[in-house]
């Protein structure tokens, strides 16, 4: 078992764009199990592989408290998008748990496959499953949450974010 680590804007790995899966093998699967044990261990609900820099389409996706609804989404395409949704998202490679809504479609559906290579559907009418398939599907193409943002409330963050980094460089050095 691994748990990764998670990298964190302003990494500029975050934004390579990943390659589709190709060989459904026990390396696979065991990256997808380790996957998941690192979204539980950061008590995320969605991760997707280049958050651990593994630049390759997967997505792992748990919303529920129990650990009891694990969904594996390899090369994941979407084929529907309707109506319109926001909830404040938050992202375990956006640090100082920063929070702020985007505008997302309520509703889509999803043509993926699973660790074993067999091609399922999910038809996510939940606006919440809707909402982080987005999410997690924009990381596979090196896209963030806080990129949606209006540049105000992106500069904002950015400013905030390196006043952080600062102060922790000064911190560091002090001690
Ligand atoms: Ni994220």
């Amino acid at each position: 078992m691994t748990i990764y680590k998670v990298v964190e804007y302003p990494n500029p790995r975050l934004r390579i764009p990943s390659k589709p899966v190709t060989e459904f093998d026990e390396k696979l699967r065991q990256l997808v199990e380790d996957m998941f044990e690192t979204m539980y261990t950061a008590s995320g609900i969605g991760l997707a592989a280049p958050q651990i820099d593994i630049h390759k389409q997967i997505i792992v996706v748990d919303l529920t408290e129990d650990k009891s609804d694990q969904k594996v989404v390899i090369n994941p395409k979407i084929t529907l998008k309707e109506g319109s949704a926001s909830i404040d998202e938050g992202c375990l490679s956006v640090p100082l748990d920063y929070r702020a809504k985007v505008e997302r479609a309520a509703h889509v559906i999803v043509e993926c496959f699973n660790e074993k290579g067999e091609p399922y559907t999910i038809d996510a009418t939940d606006e919440l499953l809707a909402i982080c398939l987005q999410h997690e599907i924009d990381h596979l193409q090196g896209k963030l949450f806080i990129d949606h943002l209006s540049t105000l409330k992106r500069s904002l963050y950015d400013k905030k974010l390196s006043k952080y980094e600062r102060y922790k460089r000064r911190a560091e050095s002090a001690s």
